[in-house]
């Protein structure tokens, strides 16, 4: 059975058939789906889908690409979703240079990250990170943050095998979907490659990433296999070896 960390079954992409396909992941041995926020709808979304479905939990946090979101009230309306049984980690929250590249929105970022990391430590909740183009000042803020106390995953890890390594070390594990599929996924396949299997948790970031060779197509829990296919053919092991541990 496969643990599924990473799912947005709240994006519009599967407006057309969400019960049909959540209905059918058990049949297609999906035993459990975190369902990521990304925006602060989307936490709410994440929450609802939690309570209509067993074996789905959510994770409530706000992306940095979507702060605006963010105010004392949905703070605190957050801190409610994290108590409740359901919940299971506070996220995605972190850093995004990439899209957003003036300085005043990036210390804005940094801010709010802080403030998400303070929340998950609050409610001793584990985290989902986001860090794209922003290894340093995320590798800081959760040094700083004590994040050894903070626990949780990489998500969608695109940095190198070394800042992996570093991360593994402080306790943290590393979030892996399709990129390791993809032909240009030469650096995650080394990533994979050098850090335990244990450390390892896998992922889909659907309706996004999906694993070759369906690249480009909306992506969904049930495509998993290709990528636990590719971490067995890395590391040299059975499948079943990568979908138990990681489990
Ligand atoms: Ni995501």
């Amino acid at each position: 059975m496969i643990f599924e960390t990473h799912a947005h079954y709240d994006d519009e992409q599967f407006d057309v058939d969400r019960e049909d396909l959540l209905a059918r992941l058990p049949k297609e041995n999906i035993e459990t789906v975190i369902n990521v926020g990304a925006s602060f709808a989307g936490a709410k979304n994440s929450f609802a889908l939690a309570h209509k479905y067993p074996y789905i939990y959510a994770a409530v946090g706000v992306h940095p690409s979507n702060i605006e979101d963010l105010s004392e009230e949905t703070m605190e309306e957050l801190r409610t979703m994290a108590k409740d049984k359901k919940t299971v980690a506070i996220g995605e929250i972190g850093l995004d240079y990439y899209w957003d590249k003036e300085a005043d929105v990036q210390a804005a970022q940094r801010e709010w990250f802080r403030r998400q990391l303070a929340l998950a430590k609050e409610v001793a909740l584990p985290v989902i990170i986001h860090s794209r183009d922003a290894a340093a000042d995320t590798l800081e803020i959760m040094k700083e943050a004590h994040a050894m106390d903070v626990p949780g995953v990489i998500h969608c890890y695109s940095y190198s095998p070394e800042i992996a390594k570093e991360y593994v070390k402080m306790g943290y594990y590393i979030g892996v979907g399709g990129v390791v599929t993809f032909k240009n996924g030469r650096k995650l396949k080394e990533t994979v490659e050098q850090i335990p299997l244990n450390r390892i948790l896998l992922e889909t970031d659907a309706p996004y990433m999906t694993p070759e060779p369906f690249r480009g197509m909306r992506n969904d829990s049930t495509y998993i296999p290709y990528v636990i296919e590719t971490i067995a053919k890395v590391k040299e092991i059975t499948q079943d070896e990568v979908m138990i541990t990681t489990r």
